[in-house]
């Protein structure tokens, strides 16, 4: 691996903790207008100071960003489906060169093993390793299993293990039961995604549970932004991740900060828009 692109890892894998703890704003390239994303700008603005890297789309990175802000960024560059197609059937949206343009840290790739268009997806991945390292950018692996297979470790450490021997520089997977086979198995730093919106306690168990076998950090979304209490929960993520809290020390954290925060407003539209 060149300078340049350790250098780009180092800026979202902290160097100190060997961990991260990104923040996933990328919802919106198939789902829309998620809900505690209707307002990008909103939302990220007071996030960001407390993510160690963003991932997003480059539109929304574009209107909803200010360049002054100096967090890491993951561009999500898949895409070109929507939730109400099949959603392996993804094409390259966004080329490495404008990556650069945009100074980005990494750029970030679904793969969809076992999916119909499973073969599309590993392609897109190996051809943007390619680009990635002319230029010494990291790829981000985001894994998704087949429709019909559990998102369990057989299916996921497969989905993991193929992306890193197809060239991606970490990857991102969901937590599940014997989480420690994916990570021994995958040659590169594994981060999780969140999931699902769960109580506050639950989430930080997930992150917990993962980082204790092995995860090189988090990727999560919706169950920070969609916290009753988002900044709180950030910060209570960041002590699990990079401070060795455990689940109830990051809990009264979270209770404590929810307090002394400005709660989110109750603006849960049951939108008929929304699909998250
Ligand atoms: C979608 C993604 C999302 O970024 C991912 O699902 C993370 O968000 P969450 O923690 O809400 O699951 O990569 O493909």
């Amino acid at each position: 691996m060149d300078w340049g692109m350790k250098n780009r890892l180092s800026r979202i894998i902290k160097p100190d903790t060997g961990r991260t703890v990104m923040l996933a704003v990328d919802h919106g390239y198939f789902l829309g207008p998620t809900t505690g994303l209707e307002d990008p700008k909103g939302t990220i603005k007071p996030l960001a100071p407390y993510a160690d890297a963003l991932m997003l789309t480059r539109g929304v990175l574009r209107t909803s960003v200010e360049p002054s802000v100096n967090v890491p960024v993951v561009l999500r560059v898949s895409g070109g489906t929507s939730i109400l197609k099949e959603l392996s059937n993804e094409g390259i949206v966004a080329s490495m060169e404008e990556a650069i343009r945009l100074n980005v840290a990494a750029v970030a790739v679904s793969i969809f093993v076992g999916g119909e268009y499973e073969k599309q997806s590993l392609m897109n991945l190996s051809n943007l390793v390619d680009a990635g390292e002319r230029y010494g950018i990291p790829v981000l692996a985001v894994t998704a299993v087949g429709k019909e297979m559990g998102r369990d470790a057989r299916y996921l450490s497969l989905a993991c293990r193929i992306a890193a021997e197809l060239g991606a520089h970490f990857v991102k997977t969901y937590y599940c039961e014997s989480f420690e086979t994916i990570v021994s198995s995958c040659p590169v730093p594994v981060v999780i995604a969140g999931g699902k919106k769960l109580p506050e306690r639950e989430a930080l168990q997930l992150a917990y549970e993962a980082i204790h076998k092995g995860a090189s950090g988090v990727d999560m979304g919706r169950n920070i932004f969609q916290s009753e209490s988002p900044v709180a929960m950030i910060k209570a993520v960041r002590a699990v991740v990079h401070e060795h809290a455990s689940v109830e020390e990051a809990y009264r954290l979270f209770n404590k900060l929810k307090e002394e925060t400005p709660r989110r407003e109750a603006k849960r539209q049951e939108a008929a828009t929304s699909f998250d």
